[in-house]
């Protein structure tokens, strides 16, 4: 999986995956350390751990040491001047993405699992009718699409909040499957488009599934640099 999520990101978008059996090696900086209340559980502690460890790993491929990634008014991690990225997690592994701010003005990753028993009553508030036409065009894979819609539009949300837009909701954008790149293209709704901030049309949310994981990545290329 770590090779394929690796591919799965843009040139340029360097990835780290840590798993959880590499948790006993993961150690948070100070500073990270302050972040997590004392009321942390030991299920946010680990994935928070491998989640900066991820980052820390991610940020030294291109030879930045010693950052304690920081996190922002809306909860966003924090990342070097120059540099862009994104972080998640899950109780088994975390990654985390970074990139070059000349590059890339904005990243956006997510990790969900298929097994997770969501009703569809949840997906009904989240997704548009189009997207759940395709998503119950297939019976058997109608779970699984959810979940892919799902995470897109998580990935979304990371990849633009604050940076293009300061306020998005889960209908604001309308995602369209293309099979031969494995990838959504993003429509904005609802007026969305007018609100966004320097942002080049079009954006593709790329997918990954692998086994019972959805992975997706959206990497916004920097026109203005
Ligand atoms: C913030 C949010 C995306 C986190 O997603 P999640 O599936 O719960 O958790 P993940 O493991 O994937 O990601 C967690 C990481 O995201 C990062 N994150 C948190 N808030 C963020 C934000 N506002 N912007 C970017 N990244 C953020 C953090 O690094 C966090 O890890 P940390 O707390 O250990 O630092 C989610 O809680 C949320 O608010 N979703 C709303 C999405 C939405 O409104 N979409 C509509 C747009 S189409």
């Amino acid at each position: 999986m770590d090779q394929q999520i690796s591919s799965l990101c843009m040139p340029g978008v360097n990835v780290s995956v840590v798993s959880a059996s590499q948790r006993a090696e993961s150690c948070l900086y100070p500073e990270e350390k302050q972040i997590l209340t004392a009321f942390a559980t030991r299920k946010r502690t680990g994935e928070f751990t491998m989640g900066r460890t991820a980052a820390r790993n991610a940020l030294a491929q291109f030879g930045i040491t010693r950052f304690p990634v920081l996190k922002g008014r809306r909860r966003e991690p924090i990342w070097p001047a120059g540099y862009v990225g994104s972080i998640t997690h899950k109780t088994k592994m975390a990654v985390a993405a970074v990139a070059r701010e000349r590059q890339y003005s904005s990243i956006g990753i997510d990790l969900e699992y298929t097994s997770e028993d969501i009703p569809f009553e949840m997906f009904k508030k989240i997704c548009v009718p189009a997207e759940i036409q395709w998503a119950k065009q297939c019976e058997t894979l109608k779970s699984v699409r959810f979940m892919m819609l799902f995470s897109a539009k998580e990935s979304i949300y990371k990849a633009l909040n604050l940076k293009h837009v300061s306020r998005i909701g889960f209908k604001d954008v309308q995602l369209n499957w293309i099979d031969e790149t494995h990838a959504f293209t993003v429509d904005f709704l609802n007026g969305l488009e007018k609100r966004l901030d320097r942002l080049d049309h079009p954006l593709t949310v790329t997918c990954l599934v692998s086994g019972r994981s959805v992975f997706t990545c959206l990497a916004i290329e920097n026109h203005d640099a």
